[in-house]
């Protein structure tokens, strides 16, 4: 078929402007002007971006174990949704994906339940307890692309720089979610104005930036690929920057609801607006955008988390932190940082498609001829975030009723139309 005269880019190979892709079975076959329709089925995307897909490499299906909140089947149709032909699901399922036989039923489940592609991440230690490295290698053999303890951080350094060597040696990367237990101390907010307000203890920053530099302090020590997940204060994105300069193998990830909201936002008592790390202050905020603007960052990732109405109803001292993303995520980030004019189009589609791709070494991410034909169309225009509309179990966001630009149109998986 041919998607005839969008506006295609492409950061790879440098395309960004108006002409056609052609997709033969499950490939691209060509990008130009005018190309042959001749015997094509022609899909007209005037006036829509055409993209590669977009990959997140921070999900959470819940599956297995905690299906009421996500399955396989209702957390990659909301990726679909949101535009997105590949996710990285985290471990933190029910039991913890810690070994390669958990990898290879992912995997395997993928092929019938799954309509976008599998990225499956293997935890750092057995049970996700932080005490017994899981089989790396066994686990990347099964499939993995990356480990990661996300949810918390392995906290004894000397078991997780083991894992580290281990990991650099396979060539397998660390998501780190990066969070010092010993300073939490209780805290379901960020400290300041909001922990303040409504009167409930308080996540510093520091619970973030002491295992992020020691995280980023690690990756320059052992070789391992230390990717930051969702970083959200300033400090952190400033640690970034420096191991970045130093040539550490470094990566970061920011996302969508740390640079569009921050605790001043929040109206009351509510869940929805919890997560970890939380929403953090304005000027944490206005340093992320100026982050992203400036280069630090790698992608955006969306920390997909969902959770049942239930849960989420019982206020921000006994809810489970999270919020879902998949089908909010490039409406916001084309609304703050586009609109916003932090970053360009191609700059966006390099951090939702390219980079991510890159970082785990999957073949999505580009439109070249040859490629598989894994695209999303979209476009930049206004409309309202409904929940009612969301394929995703999870309800919980804070983004609902949100004017935004940008809407995904038509996303494909190998040629195949998955929304
Ligand atoms: O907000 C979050 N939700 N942060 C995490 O680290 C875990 C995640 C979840 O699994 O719900
Ligand atoms: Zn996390
Ligand atoms: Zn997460």
């Amino acid at each position: 078929m041919i998607l005839r005269n969008g506006h295609v880019i492409d950061p790879e190979n440098g395309i960004n402007e108006v002409c056609d892709v052609k997709i033969t079975g499950s490939l691209i076959a060509a990008v130009g002007h005018d190309l042959d329709a001749e015997g094509e089925a022609v899909l007209d995307c005037r006036g829509a971006y055409v993209i590669p897909g977009l990959v997140d490499l921070h999900v959470h299906l819940r599956d297995p174990g905690q299906t009421a909140k996500e399955t396989l089947r209702t957390g990659t149709a909301a990726a679909a949704a949101g535009g997105f032909t590949a996710v990285a699901p985290m471990p933190n399922t029910t039991p913890a994906t810690d070994s390669a036989e958990k990898i290879a039923e992912l995997v395997r489940r993928a092929k019938d339940e799954c309509c976008v592609k599998l990225l499956p991440v293997t935890a750092v230690t057995i049970g996700q307890e932080g005490t017994t490295m899981a089989d790396l290698a066994a686990a990347k053999a099964a499939g993995a692309v990356a480990m990661s303890e996300d949810g918390k951080s392995v906290m004894d350094i000397t078991v997780y720089r083991e894992a580290l060597r281990e990991a650099a040696k396979l060539g397998l990367p660390m998501f780190a979610h990066c969070e010092d237990r010993s300073l939490v101390a209780g805290g379901v907010i960020n400290a300041g104005v909001a922990s303040e307000k409504l009167g409930l203890p308080g996540i510093t920053d520091a619970v973030e930036d002491v295992i992020t530099a020691r995280d980023l302090i690690l990756a320059g020590e052992t070789g391992c690929h230390v990717h930051l997940c969702h970083v959200s204060t300033a400090f952190a994105a400033e640690l970034l920057r420096i191991a970045k300069e130093a040539g550490y193998p470094v990566s970061g990830e920011v996302c969508p609801h740390h640079f569009a909201m921050c605790d001043d936002e929040i109206p009351s008592d509510d869940a929805n607006y919890k997560m970890n790390p939380p929403l953090r202050s304005r000027a944490d905020m206005e340093a992320l955008r100026k982050a992203i603007g400036d280069g630090v960052f790698d992608c955006i990732s969306t920390d997909h988390a969902p959770h049942t109405a239930e849960e989420k109803s019982r206020g921000f001292a006994k809810a489970p932190f999270g919020i879902v993303g998949s089908e909010t995520a490039f409406a916001l980030s084309y609304t703050t940082l586009v609109k916003g004019g932090c970053i360009d189009m191609p700059t966006l589609v390099r951090m939702m498609s390219t980079n991510p791709s890159k970082i785990v070494g999957h073949t999505g991410g580009t439109l070249s001829v040859g490629a598989p034909a894994d695209i999303a169309v979209v476009t930049g225009e206004e409309c309202t975030i409904d929940v009612s509309e969301f394929k995703s179990k999870g309800k919980n966001t804070p983004f609902d009723g949100r004017r935004v630009y940008g809407k995904v149109l038509a996303t494909y998986v190998d040629g195949r139309r998955v929304y």
